[in-house]
């Protein structure tokens, strides 16, 4: 049995809080809402949870969890040595989307880290987060409450849809804001390097950190897996996705020319576009997502609109990269790039 508590984002109540508090220091498993996307947490010093937590999620073991707390503060317990970049990240964008990974203490179970040498930490800004990491009192890993491979739940409603029966408890804390995972920056390595984009994004890391770059073989399966998270076909739909990259007007002539065939094929058909975009298909299933001139309210809409496009139950989705300018973009385009598994069609 899932038990669902509803709580105000803005002014989390104790009462649910501090029972979702008491679930997690018993090993139970709670999904709970940071600014990003819904997160399912577990005690990250229990190997044992932690576990549960994998099979709940039907996640492979190799795929490492990041490890949320409640304040700078909090890290040092979860890392061995002094890694100088950190105060200054830490500072900037702390509390918020950006997860840091660093070389590991002891204290952290090989169930959370996969085995890797390295940890994930981030101290999420959602004031539910904050109260449950803070009552809790103790470091939370937690990844994103979806089944594994289905797009990350952007509300409890999402969360419910893949694990109810599977976890103990949801916080329903509304929809969350940013809409896509947080930005994942490795810095252990010789370059500080984004192996994820998100929210916090490289113009705005290379503030701080002139060096710091994005991974180079984007998206790419082949080679030895630094992240294996990052593996392209990761953030998927149930349909097949087709990715429309290049100049508006081209993409959408030969996206709306493919989508229409599809449809007069007879296939149920979905459609990822901006709201201003020109499209006119009567039949075809097109969920909104926001202006292509506001790359964050399209990031915030996208998981639900791809969930939408599958209780459709759509057989064939085309979507649009939104213009990757800047600010959520790249994260949108990133996320697109996996969902599509290869499928990118290059227009003018
Ligand atoms: O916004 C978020 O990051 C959400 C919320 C809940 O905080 N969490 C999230 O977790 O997206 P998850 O498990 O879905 O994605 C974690 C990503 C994966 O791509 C994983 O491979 C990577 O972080 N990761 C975790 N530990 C790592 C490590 N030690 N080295 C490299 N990558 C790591
Ligand atoms: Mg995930």
């Amino acid at each position: 049995m899932t038990r669902i508590l509803t709580v105000t984002p803005s002014q989390p109540e104790p009462q649910p809080i501090a029972e979702a508090a008491t679930c997690l220091k018993g090993g139970g498993l709670v999904a709970f809402p940071t600014e990003t996307v819904y997160g399912l947490g577990v005690s990250a010093l229990d190997a044992a949870a932690v576990r549960r937590l994998f099979a709940a999620k039907g996640r492979p073991a190799t795929d490492p969890l990041i490890v949320h707390v409640a304040s700078a503060r909090d890290i040092a317990p979860l890392v061995a040595g002094q890694v100088p970049e950190v105060e200054a990240l830490a500072a900037r964008f702390w509390p918020g989307p950006l997860t840091l990974v660093l070389p590991r203490s002891a204290i952290v179970p090989d169930e959370v880290t996969a085995g890797l040498d390295t940890v994930a930490i981030r101290v999420p800004a959602h004031p539910v987060a904050q109260a449950l990491l803070r009552a809790a009192a103790m470091p939370v890993a937690a990844p994103s409450a979806n089944l594994f491979s289905r797009p990350s739940p952007t509300r409890a409603a999402h969360v419910v849809e893949d694990l109810d029966g599977r976890i103990d408890l949801v916080l329903d804390g509304g929809p969350t804001q940013v809409g896509v995972e947080s930005t994942v920056l490795d810095l252990t390595g010789d370059v500080p390097t984004v192996l994820r984009p998100g929210a916090v994004t490289l113009e705005m890391l290379r503030a701080v950190l002139p060096a710091v770059r994005a991974r180079a073989h984007e998206g790419s399966d082949a080679g030895p897996q630094r992240s294996p998270g990052l593996l392209t076909r990761h953030y998927s739909p149930r349909a097949p996705l087709t990715l429309y990259e290049g100049s508006r007007d081209a993409l959408l002539e030969r996206l709306g020319r493919d989508a229409q065939a599809s449809h007069a094929a007879g296939r149920r058909v979905g459609v990822l576009l901006a709201d201003d975009d020109p499209f006119d298909a009567p039949g075809v299933i097109r969920p909104p997502l926001g202006p292509a001139s506001d790359a964050a309210a399209m990031a915030a809409r996208l998981y639900a609109a791809l969930r939408e496009l599958d209780a459709a139950g759509v057989d064939e989705i085309f979507a649009r990269a939104p213009p990757a300018t800047g600010g959520l973009g790249a994260a949108i385009v990133d996320r697109l790039r996996r969902a599509a598994a290869g499928r990118v069609v290059h227009c003018g």
